[in-house]
């Protein structure tokens, strides 16, 4: 009986590590493609993970959304990659965001799932 109990108890407590390491969302995403998207795609010309080039640092990006409602998130930044909306630059001017080339929301999902998931980014910006 009493090694019934631990068993359920070491289940219990399985499931439960399981279930928080799932919904973190880090461990769904596949970094590898997002980020041979993101080159395949040019987003790299203007993007770097840890660094401000033309667009912000995907990690601060992160930083940025970190307490906002995750979901809205994702949608929100699909459209910003996906509708051509303004985008402003560095020195002031304002051009039409870069639309995403693929059209596969799976792979979208993916690569907005992997920048909300970089650590260690600030918001707002320092570099
Ligand atoms: C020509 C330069 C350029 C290219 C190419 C580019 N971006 Fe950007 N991106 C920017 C700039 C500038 C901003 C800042 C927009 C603003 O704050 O108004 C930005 C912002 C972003 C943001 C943050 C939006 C927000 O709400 O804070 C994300 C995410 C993003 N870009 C992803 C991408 C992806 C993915 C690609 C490739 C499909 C890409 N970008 C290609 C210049 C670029």
């Amino acid at each position: 009986m009493k090694v019934k109990i631990r068993v359920n108890a070491l289940i219990s407590v399985v499931a439960t590590v399981f279930g928080l390491s799932l919904s973190a969302s880090a461990l769904a995403v596949d970094a590898d493609a997002a980020l041979s998207l993101a080159r395949q795609n040019g987003c790299l010309k203007c993007h770097a993970v840890d660094k401000h080039k033309d667009g912000p640092a995907y990690r601060d990006v992160a930083a940025k959304y970190k307490d906002k409602d995750h979901a809205e998130t994702v949608k929100k930044l699909i459209n910003h990659i996906t509708s051509g909306e303004k985008a402003k630059f560095p020195d002031g001017h304002e051009e039409e965001h870069k639309i995403i080339k693929v059209k596969d929301v799976a792979q979208q999902t993916n690569l907005i799932e992997w920048v909300l998931s970089l650590p260690g980014g600030v918001w707002p910006e320092k570099d």
